[in-house]
């Protein structure tokens, strides 16, 4: 049985693949479905009579906020229309609070931290690292975060000044928070701090491939928790149309929406209102978004089913993997400590993965267990081909066979 995997694992190498499932992206076909907006024609004025090709209406344009209000489920004026991707918005918010806060700016905070669920988006462990702002794990389950933990975190460490999470599809594992962990959640910050900020990267917001447990919308639920002035919520069109072609939107209120405002006055002149305005034109309305996001569905179904039909076939021994109902990963966690080891032997089979650990703050997995896989961008053919190498991988680690 063990000369068989060693056999698998050695006609793999006279392949001589190279294959690349590191990052959730779309694939050409899906970027082909937002083509027609490249060349769309669009007036030069906004519905309210600005000039779009100038300067000017720097929170974005009516007809954007109006969508992005329609998305978020947001009044228009909590709802700013911008450019580019949710991370930059979260990056901002950050520097936003980290420069000006209001209670006390958090660079003046000497060891400032965010509580983060773990595993996570590894973007955002090195944005908080930039600023100098420790990240704090906490354990996320499959209705949210531990709040036990989360409280007792609150209530053991110093100068917290907020979380980070993905609050639908979690990036990578998939979790769809309920509503009652996000008012509960809430709750608890809230009672800590009045300053403590709730920051939502809401990546996969209309990111199903498949019918997925029901959601209130945040910003609804900051409101009926009263919450509001401490929660921001972004999105974008990354991976709606084109990934830093698309718009993004921020929902917030009060300081923090003030904020936000101050730094984006001082750093952009306005965001690209032609764009904004080709998106509207393209889309019309929310549930237009949403049509045009089940012919991703479409796409990227199969490539998670090619991608289970593998995994099923590893023994339920060596680990077990998330089936999401939407976003870009599923995630496989070994049963022993042999992450790093998977993800070396894939990549000498030519097939490269996150590294091991990068879903956590450091790249710190603690059981080193955690390995995210990222179905999308690779044809069929390769994916088929690189979750062979994977579950030879797996199984050559679990049983720590020379090879
Ligand atoms: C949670 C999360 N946020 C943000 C991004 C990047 O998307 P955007 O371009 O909207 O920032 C990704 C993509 O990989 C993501 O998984």
């Amino acid at each position: 049985m063990h000369q068989e995997i060693i056999t698998r694992f050695n006609s793999l190498k006279e392949k001589q693949l190279s294959i690349d499932i590191t990052r959730g992206k779309p694939d050409s076909d899906q970027l082909d479905l937002s083509n027609a907006l490249i060349d769309i024609s669009i007036p030069n004025e906004s519905e309210d009579g600005a000039d779009l090709r100038n300067y000017g209406e720097t929170f974005g344009i009516l007809e954007a906020r109006k969508l992005g209000s329609e998305l978020l489920n947001a009044p228009i004026d909590n709802v700013l229309a911008f450019e580019h991707s949710s991370l930059l918005l979260t990056y901002q918010t950050v520097l936003a609070n980290f420069l000006f806060a209001e209670s006390k700016p958090w660079k003046d905070i000497k060891n400032p931290k965010f509580i983060c669920p773990v595993p996570g988006f590894d973007r955002h462990f090195m944005m908080l690292d930039d600023f100098g702002i420790e990240a704090i794990p906490v354990p996320l389950h499959d209705d949210g975060i531990d709040l036990e933990e989360f409280s007792n975190i609150l209530k053991s460490k110093e100068d917290i000044v907020g979380m980070l999470c993905v609050p639908r599809h979690s990036n990578p594992s998939g979790e769809i928070y309920s509503d009652e962990n996000l008012l509960e959640l809430f709750r608890i910050g809230s009672q800590f701090s009045d300053k403590f900020l709730f920051l939502f990267d809401h990546a996969y917001l209309i990111h199903d491939f498949l019918p997925s447990k029901e959601q209130r919308p945040l910003w609804e639920l900051a409101v009926e928790a009263g919450v509001e002035d401490q929660t921001v919520v972004t999105t974008s069109f990354s991976k709606v149309t084109f990934g830093g072609g698309g718009i993004s939107f921020y929902a917030s209120s009060g300081g923090s929406l003030d904020l936000i405002k101050k730094v984006r006055t001082t750093m952009i002149i306005c965001p690209d209102k032609l764009n904004q305005k080709r998106h509207v034109e393209f889309f019309k309305d929310a549930d237009s978004v949403k049509a045009h996001m089940q012919k991703h569905a479409e796409l990227i179904r199969p490539k998670f089913e090619i991608a289970y039909s593998y995994l099923e076939k590893l023994p339920d021994e060596c680990g077990n993997f998330s089936r999401p109902t939407g976003g870009y990963f599923i995630t496989y966690c070994t049963n022993k400590a042999i992450a790093t080891k998977v993800v070396e032997l894939c990549k000498r089979l030519g097939v490269l993965i996150t590294p091991a650990g990068s879903t956590f703050p450091h790249n710190n997995d603690p059981k080193n267990s955690v390995i995210r896989l990222a179905p999308t961008y690779v044809s069929k053919d390769d994916l088929a081909d690189a979750m062979e190498v994977f579950t030879v991988a797996v199984e050559i680690a679990h049983h720590n066979l020379e090879v």
